[in-house]
């Protein structure tokens, strides 16, 4: 049979798509940081060339920020009577802290962590090894068969660790061209290790950065402090006041939207065993921290939060100075479920900030990406074929789970292109996305290009 010649080929040229996953984790595409501007664009190039070499006609598309990869498969297929899109990130996450890396985060390599082959770099998982996953299943089924088995475009954003501020007004411009039957994403997690997963819903994010200042400048802490309003003081206040003690978020209308989780979903999340001991014990936790009487699962896959992401003001490097600062900021985070409306949400944070400052304080806001919670109903013709296809590569059923991340593109396809979306990945949850020493696991890459193939196939 033929796919057993593709997948037979994705094994036999294992060196060779490690070797092009590697040139592409060497680029710097750190999209949040300015400084990377040029390797961000240099990466997006990179994924153009690799997709002209394929066949693709391909070409990078400029935003106001960082540029877009648009690739069209124009050669011949199996069945034309279906088109997906499939779409990735070529951008990564910054890397600091820098010193808690074990290697330089751009030269990736093979290692062995606790018995498991990996690749480790920045990206890895998050998201270029997924991307080649497909690329790399795309690449052996047009060895073996000279055809893709359906229709394929490949749309590839560099700002998506940065908000895809560009995305929406991209799709909306390029609303005809980039319309398939779906868009498959591969930037997602299996379930646990050899379990693969279709992820069918996912949170929505929505950022904030506040900045309360006071004093026209930093003052004596001893001449001043009193008398002055401290910023530091009154933005710990307003944190503060955002959760209760039951973990909940205390926002005026933070709730509207969110829907309890049916009983018998609950049941099948529970049977999944994934109790706080084995959630948060491989990450040096023991006590979960979120909504009293909520389970773990149940928290990160149908619950909104709010966390702090980062905070500064006044002096904080060595030794000890006695300041009364003149600003203190602090980078908010939003994860939103069901129809919760991100708009709402971050007018509702801004008038709680307002209303806790005195007269003497100033507030700036700056918004950091806004998109709502994703979901694909459970009886979506999408599911089953992607489902047996990672089934039979897998040699385990494969699970349908929930995310506690965002990726802000499943309900801008729904909205801009009326187009469904399929969220296949093979992650994991030790991984260290965002974290010092990202990787890859090897398998996840050799079996995920092998999943593909299967799923593409059953496609068609
Ligand atoms: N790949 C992640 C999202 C993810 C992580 C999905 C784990 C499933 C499991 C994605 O690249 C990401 O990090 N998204 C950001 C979005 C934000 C910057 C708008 C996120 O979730 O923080
Ligand atoms: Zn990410």
């Amino acid at each position: 049979m033929s796919l057993d010649a593709v997948l037979a080929r994705l094994d036999a040229e294992l060196p060779q798509s490690l070797d092009r996953l590697f040139a592409l984790l060497r680029l710097k595409s750190i999209s949040a940081d300015p400084a990377f501007a040029a390797d961000v664009r240099k990466a997006g190039e990179h994924c153009v060339a690799l997709l002209a070499e394929m066949g693709f006609e391909a070409s990078l598309r400029e935003t106001p920020l960082h540029p877009i990869v648009v690739a069209h498969w124009t050669g011949p297929v199996e069945n034309p009577d279906k088109h997906v899109l499939f779409y990735g990130h070529y951008d990564v996450q910054p890397v600091d802290p820098l010193n808690l890396w074990h290697a330089d985060p751009f030269d990736p390599r093979l290692e062995e962590r606790d018995g498991v082959k990996v690749i480790a770099a920045r990206g890895a998982a998050d998201d270029k090894g997924q991307i080649m996953v497909f690329l790399e299943a795309m690449r052996a089924l047009l060895a073996e068969e000279g055809r893709l088995p359906v229709k394929v475009t490949v749309f590839l954003e560099g700002e998506e660790e940065s908000g895809s501020p560009s995305l929406e007004p991209f799709l909306a411009a390029n609303a005809k061209e980039l319309s398939c039957d779906v868009a498959l994403v591969c930037d997602t997690d299996m379930w646990a290790r050899g379990r693969p997963a279709i992820t069918t819903s996912l949170r929505g994010l929505v950022g904030e950065e506040v900045t309360i200042s006071c004093a026209d400048r930093d003052l004596h802490s001893g001449s001043f402090g009193g008398p002055a309003w401290n910023p530091i003081r009154l933005l710990a206040k307003i944190l503060a006041s955002l959760h209760d003690d039951t973990g909940r978020v205390t926002l005026p209308g933070f709730y509207d939207g969110v829907e309890e989780t049916p009983a018998d979903v609950r049941a099948s999340w529970d049977a999944l065993g994934r109790d706080a001991e084995s959630f948060l014990g491989p990450v040096g936790l023991k006590t979960p921290a979120g909504e009293t009487g909520r389970s773990i699962l149940e928290q990160i896959w149908a619950r909104p939060t709010c966390e702090f992401n980062g905070v500064s003001g006044g002096y904080a490097g060595d030794g000890f100075k006695t300041v009364l600062p003149a600003k203190a900021m602090a980078k908010v985070s939003f994860r939103l479920v069901g129809k919760q409306d991100p708009a709402k949400i971050r007018e509702s944070f801004r008038a709680r900030v307002r209303s806790m400052l005195p007269p003497d304080a100033e507030v700036a806001f700056h918004p950091h990406g806004g998109s709502p919670g994703f979901s694909m109903p459970f009886d979506s013709p999408w599911l089953a074929g992607a489902r047996d296809a990672l089934t039979e590569e897998w040699g385990v059923p494969s699970l349908l789970i929930g995310a506690g991340g965002s990726i802000p593109v499943g309900n801008a396809f729904a909205h801009h292109l009326s187009m469904p979306t399929l969220f296949v990945g093979f992650g994991l949850s030790d991984d260290r996305i965002h974290s010092p020493n990202e990787k890859y696991d090897l398998e996840s890459f050799a079996k995920g290009a092998r999943s593909w193939a299967r799923i593409l196939k059953k496609l068609a």
